[in-house]
């Protein structure tokens, strides 16, 4: 698929199939993830990939952003690891921007393969992290739930396709 029409075709999938995920397309997902940029280098991202019954049911039980999808992917950073601007009088951490390009590699690798995705964000985040045993230092930034759409339900919501048009969302000056 060329790359245009993949960000378009690309929705949040909210509805998926029981159909499994091959292992060969996850892999392929992940590797997108793997080779996301991150700020100095320093890779402070990491993908909890639940795939397991006992995984997938204790991540529901957190959030109802799951759509019983077969594989749900938690992606955290390591604050200890993530850049920490500190010149320009303007500090900031790196470590949500990092995880959130390495998240979007993983949403567009995914339509990529033919699978469907879903970014979320509407859980606790300390809540997720003390669930799966992570350490202080690592925080939660998102999920991304991946799978096959429910041929019935799982099409593009109505938010999908609103966008502001191109003169409001890009100014040249
Ligand atoms: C940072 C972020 C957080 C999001 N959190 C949620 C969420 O918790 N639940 C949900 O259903 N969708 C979530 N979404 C998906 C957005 O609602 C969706 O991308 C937006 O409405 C546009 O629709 P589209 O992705 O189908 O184009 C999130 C997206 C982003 C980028």
């Amino acid at each position: 698929m060329e790359f245009a029409e993949l960000v378009k075709n690309r929705y949040s999938c909210r509805a998926f199939s029981a159909k499994a995920v091959e292992p060969e397309k996850l892999e392929q997902v992940l590797e997108a993830g793997r080779l996301a940029p991150t700020a100095t280098n320093a890779q402070p991202v990491r993908v909890l990939v639940l795939k397991s019954e006992d995984a997938l049911t204790k991540m529901r039980g957190l959030t109802r952003m799951t759509y019983d999808a077969p594989v749900v992917l938690v992606v955290l950073y390591d604050t200890d690891v993530s850049w920490k601007a500190t010149n320009y009088n303007d500090p900031f951490d790196a470590g949500d921007m990092d995880a959130s390009i390495v998240a979007t590699h993983l949403m567009l690798a995914a339509k990529s393969v033919g699978l469907d995705s879903l970014w979320a964000r509407a859980f606790n985040a300390a809540e997720v992290g003390k669930a799966f045993g992570l350490p202080e230092n690592v925080h939660v930034a998102c999920i991304v739930d991946i799978g096959y759409a429910d041929p019935e339900k799982g099409g593009p919501g109505p938010r999908h396709a609103l966008r502001k048009d191109m003169a409001e969302f890009a100014k040249e000056i």
